[in-house]
């Protein structure tokens, strides 16, 4: 990638190249690593980023409401977002506040559009996270990646969107020219943004 020329390009280019990488579907951006507050660490691991709202600065995942992370964003709806691509080098990380949006309308709108195989994830039968005797994934014995869309609607219950608006993001950009970084805040209606020392 060129370097950036501006503050607000690099900014803009950077919420352009997440809207692109979750409407393709492809590309490493598609799968950052979210953070939340757990008791005394940092509680990281890898999501699908599912839909990116750029006016709105909202970057969109799915999880099981039974999962671990619902309870840590219960407790605190700080969550942080990182981001790379080994082939452009951009780092970024972002951060916000979470809704979460459990049977709700919201929910509904997704969960319409998700076929049996993308239900499959909010189906177990136990909460994610839930210690086993044997190796097995909790989907009930009559599930099926050919079942009838329908006999997959209990899982409507286990279904969380959550919604992040970001407030603050920090770039880095890494070029043999010289390294860039940035650090934007929203302040007042706009992005504040300050270049910084990679
Ligand atoms: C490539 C990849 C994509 C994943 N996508 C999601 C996702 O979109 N939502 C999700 O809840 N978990 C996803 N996971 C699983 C999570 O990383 C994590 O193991 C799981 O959500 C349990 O996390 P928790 O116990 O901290 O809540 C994904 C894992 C990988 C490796």
């Amino acid at each position: 990638m060129n370097r950036f020329e501006e503050l607000d390009e690099m900014l803009h280019d950077c919420w352009h190249l997440l809207a692109k990488a979750a409407i393709k579907r492809k590309g490493d951006y598609q799968t950052p690593v979210i953070g939340t507050l757990g008791e005394g660490q940092a509680e990281l691991r890898t999501v699908v980023l599912r839909e990116v709202d750029m006016p709105g600065r909202k970057l969109i995942f799915f999880t099981d409401a039974r999962s671990a992370k619902t309870q840590e964003l219960e407790q605190s709806p700080r969550l942080s977002w990182l981001f790379w691509d080994a082939r452009k080098k951009v780092q970024m990380r972002m951060y916000g506040e979470a809704e979460c949006h459990r049977t709700d309308q919201v929910c509904r709108q997704y969960w319409e559009k998700l076929p049996v195989q993308g239900r499959k994830s909010y189906a177990s039968t136990l909460a994610p996270g839930s210690p086993v005797d044997t190796d097995m994934t909790g989907l009930p014995n009559h599930w099926s990646d050919n079942m009838q869309l329908e006999d997959t609607e209990y899982a409507f219950d286990h279904f969380m969107v959550v919604v992040c608006q970001v407030g603050q993001v920090e770039l880095l950009h890494l070029h043999q020219e010289g390294h860039q970084r940035a650090a934007y805040h929203w302040e007042n209606g706009g992005w504040d943004g300050q270049w910084v020392i990679p």
